[in-house]
Parts: C-alpha cells; structure tokens; sequence
C-alpha cells in the first residue's frame, strides 16, 4: 500500500495546450492516503479515467509529477508501479479456469502453490466464486467474469492501490448492490488502497469513505459523504449529488442588499465581504430537506406558488415557483399544498448557503 501523491498534476491530450478547456485535467494537487477507500464521482467526460490512468501509468501527465510513497514513479512504466486496475469489462483469460485466472497475478510473481491457493480461496471466498474455482472461465455469464476481474484486482496484497474503473458497469442491478457493499467489506478485511471511479453518486455514497467529487477535469470537492451532503464546497457538488440537488438560486446586489429576485434576504455576516465584492457571481444554495414551509405571518416567510406535489411514499417532493426561480422541497407532511395554490417558505438560516463564483463563502 502506499501514499499516492499528485503533485502540480494537469494534463492535456492535444500538444500545445492554450486554454481551460483544452485540458482534460486542470491543474490539480491532491493525496491519497495509505489505506484509504476513496470514491472518485463524477459525469462522463469530466477526467475520471484520465486521472485513474495517470496513477496506473497508462497515460503520462503532461504536467506535473505522480509520487507513491514519495518516490516519482512519473516515468514508470505501469509494470513497475505495483498497480492492480479493474476496467469496466472483464479482462480475463478466457480458456483458463477461475482458479488459474485468480492465481495468475500470483504466480507471476513467484508466489508458492500452497500460499497461491490459499489466498486465491479467500478472494473467491468473498466475492462468492468458490463454487466455480474449477469452471473454465469461458463458460461464465458476464457479471461471473466481471467478479474473476475484480478478485484479480484484489488477490495481491502487496500492490500500491488497487483503481477500479467503473467495474460494475455490466453486472445487473441486484448484484450491483450486493458487490459493492462487498468491496466495502474487502476493503476493511484486506485494507487495500482503493480509488473507485464511478458516475453513479450512490455508489460512491455507499462504498466510499472520502468521495472526490470532479467535473471538467477538475476536483471540486474530497468529502464524506454527510459532508458533501451538508456543505457542499461548489455549486456543482449541490446540483450533482441528491436526488434532487440542491436548489441554486443566483442572487444580486441591490444598494448593498442582497436581493433573490424581488424578495431583500439578509446577508450573512461571515460572508459580508465577499458577497459585497464588485462583479460577484452571488448563488443562494438550500437543499430541498431544508426548505420548510411555515405560515403567512413569519417574518422570514416567502410567498410562493405550488406547481406540482408528489407523494414518494417516505416523504412528499413539492415544486413550488418563487418569483423567478423553481424551487424544490421535500416534506413530511404535504398539509393542504395543491397546485396554483400559494404557499410560504422558508429557508432556515443555518441550512442557507451562499456561494461566490461558484465557491461557498458561507
Ligand atoms: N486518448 C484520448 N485522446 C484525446 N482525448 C481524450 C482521450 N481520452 C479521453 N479524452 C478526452 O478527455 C476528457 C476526459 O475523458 P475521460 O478521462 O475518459 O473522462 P471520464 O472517464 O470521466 O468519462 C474528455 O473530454 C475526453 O474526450
Ligand atoms: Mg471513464
């Protein structure tokens, strides 16, 4: 296991990078702890496998330096990296059985049989592949040679990390769910190093400890998942993780008053400074657990119109319109909500953040 360090990281495709945009990771410096399980969740297009095939050396950064444990391994090779990777399909060998697939990575490393076969029963072991040790490979479903890919990426317990792209991409939803709560419990048994890449925000939720969240080539936020729930860091970490995001309601200053739409809202002290900067892109962020709705008479309430109740069958999802902007709320208690009816909000202070350029200010 090792520290994976990026240091000064970015990285273009195309020679002669000019622009943002023309990089497929912006500049970026970040560690991964030893031992830790780390998430990394993002859209598609946003870098994630870029980023996992720097640290694998399948690709080499045009910028920066990749560290394990201190030491560069920027020009090495990714045999010299001690590096297992799972890709979204299987990378097996076919006419071999489990077994030998399992073994391989040992073997070719000179284990000894008798501690080949121990090993390679207590990866099968966990990922329920005992039954099917002697079965030659060929004649396995998909997500049976998927589950051979991802033992070969956990048998060796002495690589650096072991990175997994998306692995559970062709395995269907039941096992989905049952795999990765494995791979949680693999991980706490056989305390590897773990980067997960996946665009699904509820895989990350459930396996990872610290998730980084990325979106065009750029890390916006490393957090648990209560953390990315409660605080998140960027705009983009609000919208992308909930179901539904966070409501994002862009804000103006009106002689030194923070105006959301028509309605003055108080600005919050600690972000005072920041908020009153000249030209800045101010966003109002509360996600739709913390939106309440209060009556006629409070001082804070906001006059809103229903547009549409669901009931989820745990809570109701109501959208309402508040001048301008949707807004989305989710209730224990629907009371008498009814369409094109009015209704007041409130956004209680301590729930309410405030965003500048995207970053939070408060
Ligand atoms: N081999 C490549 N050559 C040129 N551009 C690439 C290559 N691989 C990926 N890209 C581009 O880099 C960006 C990030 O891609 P990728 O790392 O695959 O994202 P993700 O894994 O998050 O979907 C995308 O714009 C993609 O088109
Ligand atoms: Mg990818």
């Amino acid at each position: 296991m090792a520290r994976i360090e990026l240091a000064d990281l970015a990285h273009a495709y195309k020679p002669n990078p000019t622009q943002p945009s023309d990089y497929a990771l912006r500049p970026m410096s970040k560690t991964w702890d030893d031992g830790g399980a780390y998430a990394l969740l993002g859209p598609s297009g946003c870098g994630k496998t870029t980023l996992l095939n720097i640290i694998s050396g399948l690709v080499r950064p045009s910028h920066g330096r990749v560290l394990f444990d201190g030491k560069d391994v920027t020009d090495l090779p990714t045999e010299a990296r001690n590096i297992a990777q799972v890709f979204q399909f299987p990378v097996i060998y076919d006419t071999m059985t489990v077994y030998d697939n399992l073994a391989f990575p040992l073997r070719n490393r000179g284990w000894k049989e008798a501690e080949t076969r121990k090993r390679v029963q207590q990866v099968a072991e966990m990922l329920e592949l005992s039954a099917d040790l002697k079965h030659r490979a060929s004649g396995l479903a998909v997500d049976a040679k998927q589950k051979i890919s991802l033992g070969r990426g956990l048998v060796r317990p002495d690589v650096a990390a072991v990175l997994f792209d998306e692995p559970l991409t062709v395995i269907d939803p039941h096992l989905k769910w049952l795999l990765r709560r494995k791979l949680k419990e693999i991980h706490h048994e056989l305390k590897l190093s773990l980067i997960y890449v996946t665009h699904d925000q509820v895989e990350a939720l459930t396996f990872a400890d610290q998730v980084v969240v990325m979106t065009q080539g750029e890390v916006v936020q490393t957090g648990s998942a209560q953390a990315l729930f409660e605080a998140p860091e960027h705009t983009f970490v609000g919208y992308f993780i909930g179901n539904p995001g966070m409501n994002l309601l862009p804000c103006t200053l009106k002689d030194g008053r923070l105006m959301l739409g028509d309605l003055p809202f108080s600005i919050p002290a600690a972000a005072a400074g920041q908020i009153a900067a000249d030209g800045a892109n101010i966003t109002l962020g509360i996600r739709p657990e913390f939106v309440e709705t209060c009556d006629a008479q409070q001082a804070d309430a906001l006059r809103a119109t229903v547009t549409s109740v669901k009931n989820m069958g745990t809570h109701f999802l109501a959208d309402f319109r508040l001048g301008q902007y949707a807004v989305a709320a989710k209730l224990a208690t629907a009371g008498d909500l009814a369409p094109g009816g009015a209704a007041y909000l409130r956004f209680p202070q301590q729930r309410t953040l405030f965003y500048v350029n995207d970053k939070r200010v408060a």
